[in-house]
Order: structure tokens, then sequence, then C-alpha cells
């Protein structure tokens, strides 16, 4: 008897396992758009960028802010390791995966867990390269960090795109994130969707078609950033004086 009412309540807690991992996971592709949005003020204006980078320092908004996100980052990154290890335990029963998928969207389905897995390794790169020398080093009272050897104010984004983005490793690095990024948006932006109810035929091949669309804005609006100001340094170097 026990074992039987178990069934429908492992069900019912994985539905709302889904449930938290698709809000989660809007609220974060929401947060995309926005910070990709704010990198391309970096491409036509440094000064712009370093105005919005000072208003979103260490001020308590944008601390509240960070915090909302870090929360939604870990939520989305525990119910997803709970979730693969329950799947992987009731592996022919309950399923997390949609089981009636199209062939062409089997890969990055499949394989959600380990493109989260790359994409937060990226992202632990990237805090370090940025969050840490500019928000952190804002909160622990310092006045300026180095960037390559030049000491420039926390505030001063720009000069940290412009250092990094100077070095081809870190474009190549970043643009193998954006690609993990692409196809672990492709799958999570219809899938949440699917998850909170928008369902049907016709929904699925629309939502499909977004999901597309919306994850290569969010990786191209990215990416744009790296190539830009590598390009930018490959120039300079030639036609600046030193
Ligand atoms: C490729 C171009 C990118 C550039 C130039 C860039 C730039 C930055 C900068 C300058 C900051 C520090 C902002 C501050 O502390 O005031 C930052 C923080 C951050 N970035 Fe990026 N970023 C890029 C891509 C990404 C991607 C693809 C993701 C996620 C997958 C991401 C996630 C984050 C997060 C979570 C933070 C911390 C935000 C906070 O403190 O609230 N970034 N980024």
């Amino acid at each position: 008897m026990a074992k039987n009412d178990s069934a429908p309540s492992l069900m019912n807690t994985s539905i709302i396992k889904k449930f938290v991992m698709s809000i989660t996971g809007l609220m974060l592709i929401l947060f995309l758009l926005f910070h990709m949005s704010m990198n391309l003020v970096a491409v036509f204006s440094t000064e712009g960028y370093n105005m919005i980078c000072e208003f979103l320092g260490a001020n308590w908004y944008a601390l509240a802010a960070s915090l909302g996100l870090a929360a939604g980052f870990v939520i989305h990154i525990i119910v997803a390791i709970i979730l693969t290890l329950q799947n992987q335990k009731a592996r022919g029963s309950i399923k997390y995966a949609v089981n009636a998928r199209p062939k062409e969207v089997e890969w990055a389905s499949k394989n959600m867990f380990v493109l989260g897995i790359i994409v937060i390794g990226f992202l632990c790169l990237h805090l370090t390269q940025f969050w840490y020398k500019m928000q952190f080093a804002e909160l622990m009272g310092l006045e300026e960090v180095s960037a390559g050897g030049v000491m420039v104010s926390p505030a001063d984004g720009a000069a940290l795109i412009q250092y990094f983005f100077a070095q081809p490793l870190y474009v190549v690095l970043y643009i193998v994130w954006l690609g993990a990024l692409w196809f672990h948006l492709t799958h999570g932006f219809w899938s949440a969707f699917q998850t909170i109810g928008w369902d049907g035929k016709i929904w699925f091949s629309r939502l499909r078609c977004i999901s597309n669309i919306v994850a290569t804005i969010i990786a191209i609006g990215f990416a744009l950033v790296p190539i830009f100001f590598l390009i930018k340094s490959l120039c300079c170097s030639g036609c600046c004086p030193a």
C-alpha cells in the first residue's frame, strides 16, 4: 500500500521541482537579456558603459538585485541536481525530460545538465574577472584594482573589458561558453513555458522557434562585445602610438 502511495507523491514533488526550475530559469533569462543589453553599450560608448557600472556598483539596490540573482542561480542548480539524481534512480518510470520530443531537440534536452555545468564553470571564471574586481572590490572598500598591471577604478568596467578581450584566448573561451549557453537556452526556454502550462501542438512548434530566436539573440549579443574589443585592440596595436 505504502509503495503505491509513494509513486504519485514522487510525481507531485517532481512537478513542483520542474516548476521551480522553470520560474528560476525564466528569471535568469530575463537577467541575461538585461546584462547583454547593458554590455552592448560598451561597444558604442565606454563612458556610457562606466556610468551604468557606477550605477550598478555596491549600492543597496544593486546588492539586493545581486543577492536575488544569486539565490535564483543557487535554487536552479540545486533543483537541477536533485531532479537529475531522481531521474537516474527512477529511469523508466518518472522522467524529468519530456518524452515525446522531436529528434532535433534530443541532443540539447538530453545534455541540459552537462551544458549547465559547462555554463557554471565558465561563469566562475567570468565572476573572478569582473564581479570580483568590481562590485566585490567596492564592497571591500578598494579604490583601485589591477587590469593587467595597470591600476583602474572598480567602476571602470570598460577598462577591464578592454584588458581581458584584447587577449584572444579569453575571446575563444567566451565563445565556447556562449555556445554551451546557446544550446542550454534553446531547450530551456520552451521547456520552461511548457512546464508552466503553455502547451499544445501549435504552441509547441512556436515556442521552439521563439526559443531559438531568444537563445541566438542572447549568444550573439554577448559575443559581439569580446569580438569587438579584440578587433579594436588588434587594430589599435597596429595604428596607435605605443
Ligand atoms: C560576454 C560578455 C560579457 C561581459 C562583457 C560581461 C561583463 C560583466 C561585468 C562588467 C560584470 C560586473 C558588473 C558589476 O559588478 O558591476 C558582470 C557580472 C556578472 N555577469 Fe557578466 N558579462 C558577460 C557575459 C555574461 C554571461 C554570458 C553571463 C551568464 C551566463 C554573465 C553573468 C554575470 C553575473 C551572474 C554577474 C554578477 C552580477 C551581479 O553582481 O549582480 N555574464 N559581467
